[in-house]
């Protein structure tokens, strides 16, 4: 890490915090047991708001039970596509499946995944990532804290908060002043990244005093945060900064988690914050950093932005994750309730390639697809082959189609699949949507054996994988909680075609088999 120093200015001790080291020192002194950090902890209140207080926010959460694991997640949805929210959902996606490709051989270890809101204004959003597991499982992953601007229409890490690198390295000093005053800590007990740089400010201005020159640091000026590039770049070489893990606080300070195992006077028991004051911030904080800040001292639920599901959007990010693609033809049909349920246990979201004439059948069944996160997408009107029409013909039969999928649910489906997998230059001509075929074919229309299904398909899926079923036949639908158990338990996530392809943008009549990357 190129870290460099310029003048440091002495951080600032207000009467606020003697008042407070006062009150620590007196309840140690009192009463026996009793730790600092009980007394320091309400000085330093950490503004951070969990999901479920603002009401009228939609939000998915969703539990899956397998054989040997449980895993929860739980994240706001702030609209189609919105960057903070794919970011979330990838994020714990990610973590997902890192839990589970690790899991012992023993018991049913559990993941628990949430977040709270650290800012919320039309301008800023701020949310905190958390990942616990009752069997310590989840520790690796920590916390992550992650800053949504509205004026750029981007995420970006704590880091962009503030100026550049000479400012998170004052705020370190400020965070080792802490624990040096409140806590008793000498300069060498201070742990991980707020020892090095106290250590290093330490020898530095020793440095300073020794020789009058101006000294400069080696060539690479420090990072400026403002760019979004260089904050990422700044995020990395900080990873294990307890700064990653801040909130603003009641005072318009900071509030530095700290592990309590590091810091000998805390109870390893409790929850330990470090109270930096707006007076050690006002020159470090960025213009996006003050903004964060008023966004989290007036924290307005009415400023969250409403979901409105008018399309298939994005999402999470497929690039990032293992993701496969259940498609499912023909119907819908007699089983696809069933098939319906079982997707739910497992959170998957499968595309449905419908036909025209039968939505009108199943109109309930085209209700809960959508409702369940479910894309439709346009299988003809009665599987007609469109390589044997003409354009008229093929127009005609595709917006019938799309239509009858509208009226019900009120979005259009937004890719084709051609019966058959067949098509001409016409028909790639004609359409105004992508035509969707497969990369993994289960014949199950053939075979009509559910060992045999399952087996095609949990042999042959690869990350971007898109499977092809059918679901009138019974066989194919009693194939599914095999698939599901055994992909999910290879950290896939299950996912629409829309996810699939993600931000690829699909070209109108050009035909697509997979997102894989081998
Ligand atoms: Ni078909």
């Amino acid at each position: 890490m190129g870290v460099l120093f310029g003048k440091v200015p002495l951080v600032v001790v207000t009467s606020l915090r003697r008042k407070l080291s006062v009150t620590a020192a007196l309840g140690l002194l009192l009463i026996p047991g009793c730790h600092a950090s009980e007394e320091i902890l309400p000085y330093a209140e950490a503004i951070r708001t969990p999901v479920e207080d603002f009401s009228g926010l939609p939000v998915s959460s969703s539990t899956v039970e397998s054989e040997h694991s449980t895993v929860f997640y739980r994240y706001p949805r702030l609209g189609q596509s919105h960057p903070l929210t794919v970011e979330i959902r990838t994020i714990m996606a990610q973590r997902q499946t890192t839990f589970l490709e690790d899991l012992p051989e023993e018991g049913t270890p559990e993941l628990h995944q949430d977040m709270d809101f650290l800012a919320v204004s039309p301008e800023v959003v701020g949310a905190r990532i958390t990942a616990d597991s009752p069997d310590d499982f989840g520790d690796e992953f920590g916390v992550e804290t992650l800053w949504y601007d509205a004026a750029s229409d981007t995420v970006l890490p704590w880091t962009a908060l503030f100026t550049d690198e000479n400012a998170l390295e004052e705020v370190h000093l400020a965070v080792a002043d802490v624990l040096e005053n409140e806590y008793d800590m000498s300069l060498e007990q201070l742990p991980g990244l707020v020892g090095e740089v106290a250590l290093r400010h330490q020898e530095e201005t020793e440095e300073q005093e020794g020789s009058a020159d101006d000294e400069q640091s080696d060539g690479d000026g420090p990072l400026d945060l403002s760019d979004p590039e260089q904050a990422q770049q700044a995020a990395e070489q900080w990873a294990d900064s307890p700064l990653a893990d801040l909130a603003f606080s009641t005072d318009g300070g900071l509030a530095v988690r700290m592990n309590p195992e590091d810091v000998p006077d805390a109870d390893p028991a409790n929850e330990l914050t470090l109270p930096v004051e707006p007076e050690s911030l006002e020159e470090f904080l960025s213009t996006f950093g003050y903004r964060a800040r008023d966004a989290a001292v007036s924290n307005d639920p009415s400023d969250l932005p409403d979901e409105e599901l008018t399309e298939h959007g994005v999402t999470l990010d497929c690039e990032r994750l293992k993701c496969v693609a259940l498609t499912f033809d023909d119907g819908p049909g007699e089983h696809t309730d069933r098939l319906l349920e079982m997707l739910a246990d497992y959170d998957a979201h499968a595309t449905f390639y419908v036909l025209g004439s039968l939505v009108e059948e199943y109109p309930d069944v085209l209700e809960r697809m959508h409702t369940q996160g479910h894309e439709l997408g346009n299988h003809t009107w009665k599987h007609d082959d469109l390589a044997g029409m003409s354009a008229k013909e093929i127009r005609e039969d595709i917006e019938r189609t799309n239509d009858s999928v509208s009226q019900i649910i009120g979005v259009e489906p937004s890719t084709i699949r051609p019966p058959y997998g067949s098509s001409n230059d016409t028909v790639h001509e004609t359409v105004d949507q992508p035509l969707i075929l497969w990369d993994v074919d289960t014949m199950d229309w053939q075979n009509r054996d559910s060992e045999a299904v399952a087996e095609h398909a949990i042999d042959n899926t690869a990350p971007g994988s898109v499977l092809l079923f059918h679901d009138i036949h019974g066989s194919t639908v009693d194939a599914i909680p095999d698939v599901l158990e055994e992909l999910h338990n290879s950290g896939y996530h299950f996912v629409t075609v829309a996810d699939l392809f993600g931000f690829n943008e699909l070209d109108a009549g050009e035909t697509y088999t997979d997102a894989r990357v081998d």
